[in-house]
């Protein structure tokens, strides 16, 4: 269904619904082509609500039959929805719509993926089903019965019969209907148990096709910890008697946290030592932590409206990153999550796209799950818990789940449990979900030697954007310690709390000047510029207790070396290497954080850095800037990384927890520099006897870059050729390790394969996504890469509009670039714009971009 004249939606329009929904009861026939779907829902009017209008939401329904109390009426039908002439006393609304899920290829709403039928609600998919007040604050109890030829047929809540080709559900909880939930196919079960707390029993079952029954063992361990975690740390306990996780190959995005029935892209739930890498395993950890921890925050208490979306992303981000640090390492965790935000929602904050945490208006909300509603969302809520201690954060927490269970909420209920526990006034604080852009804060030292004093002061600035044209000082936590000439902490860590524009703080009774460590553990998202000597950043690389600004001194000193590369030439910074070299060896140090202390700022973070500082990245010299640092790396370093290879090589049976994939990154780090320098022999090796995907998968990333991976790449495809999940691996890793002169051609070549199934989210994305991320590769000088990249967005735009939109954001830093690549860009995002009949999704993507 398209929309000619998009419309915009404003939260400060924001209306109840005229009606409250006591009960909803849908009957659901199943078939490919002609589903029915019949309703039976209770209206009354709203005593809170002026308007009395009765609209339902409903797209792409064929209206079959309708009734008001038993008779039949004649709602007047549009493109969206339906209006209808209503009783003032409570009335049952009654509807039959026939739907067709097989030609559901935008994945929302009811279709069918690989012969099996599910569902994705959110955020406005189950207008796609039957007519409905579709809105988060309109809640109800759901009865779902479903027949249909399928042995396996689930719903929300609790089963209440099952029979031959039949199924009722009822779920006692209220709901929003984006939480609204089917499955039908022919699955495998994967079952366990869990006693919570106060003893209930909860039945566990992970659904997957025929096949992948050996992938399920880790998803479901990951299920058990996340339940038990949220129990331990949050006093949360699960609510119905079963919880279900089903695994799709078709979804547009990780995971949907359904009441009691998530729906999981497959690619986030299944996992095998042998198919899946550590990180895999990982992200599949924090990702069934996520949608789990949703029960509390996002269904129980749920939103009032799209706005509000950060209300319960933010917070569940927030709570599966505490998780992941609880189950692995804090530091390793926070610096993967700093370094994830810098190169997404940085780029976000700082380009067109920028919006505030709780935007004021859109036209197409699944254009804002983004990284700035979830991951600048969650550092939010990370940020007021530093400000008011984990004490306080506890107790409004408490607080919150204990008035808001039931309710829709907003942001300003969420401020309102932490002013009223704390005692606090948040006003200023509520900046952050009121205003876009990355505040930039600039530090300067004096040291008065006579008293033993150093000064602070601090001078916060965020650059206007079209979201926020004024923005106004914000408060920052910024957590300091000072590190004394001999390496020792003189200073243990304070927060200071930045409220001006400009202020500054003293630390006194230093015998001598110290090197201050400012922003640890990344206290607040910010840029910040301090303008420490080399020396000093050694000196910090060597001593910093605080493990966050350890690495982000070895960061910087990186960055700093890489950017004199570009610009001029030089040789990378000696004193840089040398000091990395003896963190590399440091024995006390965990693996996984050398591997870490291996990596090098990426080109996107490289070219926002050059344009930061008024220079136009040259994305060629970006690329022949970073391979010359890795091979200077390699050559220096090789006695080391030979010695760290061997070392901490794993010979254990494969685990993927902190330990071993700790240690797997460090060794493959050293692998693939080695290769640089020693030939493709060690890589050759260990692709030959891996005997886990981590292992094999970074030895083939390390023979394709080599230039030597042809037959390893055979082999790997005629080994895995019947592994969809697998298969996209080695799709994506063709594009990613290609020169950039060859990026768009081996994207090109990937597409006339006979398995790019391009309608597969996870296998466009394998080829698309690494393009788009490929950044010498994207921004090469003769256009392919935006050409080709225009070509396949306007191919899949008419057949999955919110994949297609989200794939966008790789244009969006465009004006960072020579006028030359601009003028490029621009052609194509103008012949993409002029496609006759322009999703509205990608419509608004591209319109913002290009404003
Ligand atoms: N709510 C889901 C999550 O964060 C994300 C999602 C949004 C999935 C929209 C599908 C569609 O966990
Ligand atoms: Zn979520």
């Amino acid at each position: 269904m398209r929309d000619a004249t998009p419309q915009t939606i404003y939260l400060s329009d924001y209306q109840p619904f005229g009606y409250l929904v006591d009960e909803v009861a849908l009957t659901f026939d199943l078939d490919p082509h002609k589903t029915r779907v019949k309703s039976r829902i209770s209206f009354r009017r709203n005593p809170e609500a002026e308007d009395g209008e009765f609209f339902l939401h409903g797209e792409g329904l064929k209206l079959i039959s309708a009734q008001i109390d038993g008779k039949p009426v004649t709602p007047k039908v549009t493109a969206s929805g339906l209006t209808c002439d209503v009783p003032d006393t409570p009335f049952f609304w009654e509807a039959e719509v026939e739907i067709d899920p097989k030609g559901n290829t935008a994945l929302e709403g009811l279709y069918m993926s690989n012969g099996m039928y599910c569902t994705q609600c959110e955020a406005e998919g189950f207008r796609k089903i039957t007519y409905y007040p579709d809105r988060p604050d309109v809640m109800s109890v759901f009865t779902v019965t479903i027949n249909g030829p399928h042995p396996v047929l689930l719903s929300n809540g609790n089963p209440v019969a099952q029979g031959q080709n039949h199924a009722e559900w009822h779920d006692p909880w209220p709901k929003p209907a984006y939480l609204f939930a089917l499955v039908a196919g022919d699955l495998i079960a994967h079952s366990d148990r869990f006693t919570t707390m106060s003893g209930r029993e909860v039945d566990l079952n992970l659904y997957v096709r025929p096949g992948d029954e050996g992938k399920c063992a880790f998803g479901m361990e990951a299920l058990k910890a996340s339940m038990k975690w949220d129990e331990d740390v949050y006093g949360r306990e699960y609510d119905l008697d079963l919880f279900n996780i089903v695994a799709v190959d078709d979804f547009n995005m990780g995971a949907m946290e359904n009441k009691g029935l998530n729906i999981f892209n497959s690619a986030a739930v299944l996992a095998s030592p042998e198919t899946s890498t550590d990180d895999n395993f990982e992200r599949i950890e924090a990702i069934i932590a996520h949608e789990y921890f949703h029960n509390w925050t996002g269904n129980r208490i749920t939103c009032r409206d799209w706005f509000q979306l950060c209300l319960k992303e933010g917070l569940t981000v927030y709570r599966d990153s505490q998780f992941t640090s609880d189950m692995r390492s804090a530091p390793v965790k926070r610096i993967g999550d700093v370094i994830d935000l810098r190169s997404r929602q940085f780029a976000e904050d700082q380009g067109p796209l920028a919006h505030p945490v709780r935007p004021e208006s859109f036209q197409e909300i699944n254009n804002f799950y983004t990284a700035t509603v979830y991951e600048k969302g969650a550092e939010v809520i990370g940020m007021l818990k530093t400000l008011v201690g984990d004490e306080a954060y506890s107790k409004a927490l408490d607080l919150y789940f204990e008035r808001h269970d039931g309710d829709a909420a907003t942001i300003e209920d969420w401020l309102k449990v932490f002013e009223e526990t704390t005692g606090r006034d948040l006003t200023q604080f509520k900046r952050w979900y009121s205003q876009a852009g990355t505040p930039r804060v600039d530090v300067t030292e004096a040291w008065d030697a006579g008293k033993g004093m150093l000064t602070l002061t601090f001078a916060q600035h965020t650059p206007p954007s079209t979201a926020t044209p004024k923005p106004a000082p914000q408060v920052l936590p910024i957590a300091v310690g000072l590190i004394g000439p001999d390496g020792s902490e003189v200073a243990p860590t304070r927060v200071l709390e930045v409220t001006e524009a400009e202020q500054s703080f003293t630390f006194d009774g230093l015998d001598e000047r110290p090197v201050a460590s400012v922003l640890r553990g990344f206290s607040a998202p910010v840029v910040l510029k301090h303008d420490l000597s080399k020396d000093e950043r050694l000196h910090l690389l060597a001593h910093d207790s605080d493990a966050f600004n350890r690495w982000e001194a070895g960061r910087t000193l990186a960055r700093q070396s890489l950017l004199s590369t570009i610009l001029h030439g030089s040789a990378p910074d000696a004193d840089w290497l040398d000091a990395l070299q003896v963190v590399l060896s440091d024995e006390t140090l965990e693996p996984a954080y050398r591997a870490l202390m291996l990596g090098l700022p990426g080109h996107a973070d490289l070219a926002s850095t050059l344009h930061d500082t008024g220079e136009t990245p040259d994305p060629a010299a970006i690329h022949r800037a970073v391979e010359s640092t890795r091979d200077a790396m390699a050559a220096r370093f090789a006695e080391v990384l030979g010695d760290l290879y061997t070392r901490h090589t794993v010979d254990a049976p494969y685990r993927p927890d902190a330990e071993q994939s700790g240690k797997r990154a460090l060794t493959n780090a050293a692998m693939s520099l080695l290769t640089r320098v020693q030939g493709a022999d060690r890589a050759q090796a260990q692709f030959d006897g891996a005997d886990n995907m981590t292992q094999q998968l970074s030895a083939l990333a390390a023979l394709v870059r080599s230039g030597q991976g042809d037959k390893a790449l055979a082999d790997f495809e005629a080994q895995w050729r019947n592994d969809r999940l697998v298969m996209d691996k080695w799709f994506g890793l063709q594009v990613s390790q290609a020169k950039p002169d060859e990026a768009a051609a081996v994207a090109q070549r990937l597409t006339e394969h006979a398995d790019f199934n391009w309608k597969n989210p996870n296998r466009f994305r394998a080829v698309f996504g690494s393009l788009a991320m490929h950044h010498a590769g994207f921004h090469h000088e003769s256009g392919k890469g935006y050409k080709l990249l225009a070509d396949w967005l306007i191919k899949l735009d008419p057949v999955n509009p919110q994949t297609t939109a989200r794939l966008c954001s790789a244009f969006q830093t465009w004006r960072r670039y020579d006028v030359d690549r601009q003028k490029k860009i621009e052609v194509e995002l103008d012949r993409i714009l002029a496609t006759p009949g322009l999703s509205r999704d990608t419509t608004e993507m591209l319109s913002r971009i290009r404003e």
